[in-house]
């Protein structure tokens, strides 16, 4: 039988930890604090939601995601290649935290860097 990588994260809660502690990290970063800035707490609180949705639904978990898609969501905010390297920074530092597989780990950053395509849209 097939494993989901939902299943080999550790489920719902654990997807919830780790979306939790990559957005805090990005939006507490020197560098990526800048495209959270001014936002009420409520808005915050609804994109950590979307965000542990999307992941559950693209690892594999029952989710039904009612957010917009990555190209949509990201146009405009000028996130760059350097922005980039930084998030995928902050990923690796969360995945070394909370325990992540050496497998698990490079099935995300696989995931991710299938991603990028849509979220880097400046230089
Ligand atoms: C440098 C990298 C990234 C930056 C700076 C960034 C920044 C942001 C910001 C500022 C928002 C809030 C937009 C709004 O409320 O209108 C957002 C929303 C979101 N981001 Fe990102 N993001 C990055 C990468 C990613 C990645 C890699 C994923 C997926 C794994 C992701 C998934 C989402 C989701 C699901 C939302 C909410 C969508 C919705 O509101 O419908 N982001 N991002």
């Amino acid at each position: 039988m097939v494993v989901s990588l939902y299943d080999r994260l550790g489920g719902y809660d654990a997807i919830g930890e780790f979306a939790g502690r990559l957005i805090s990290g990005a939006q507490s970063d020197s560098l990526l604090g800048r495209f959270w800035g001014h936002r009420a707490d409520d808005r915050n609180a609804r994109d950590l939601q979307m965000l542990i949705d999307y992941l559950v639904r693209e690892t594999g978990g029952q989710m039904y995601y009612t957010g917009r898609d990555m190209a949509l969501t990201h146009a405009g905010m000028g996130i760059t290649d350097i922005d980039w390297a930084r998030f995928i920074e902050i990923v690796i530092q969360v995945a070394g935290e909370l325990g992540v597989g050496e497998l698990e780990g490079a099935e995300v950053l696989a995931f991710l860097d299938g991603l990028k395509g849509d979220i880097v849209t400046a230089g």
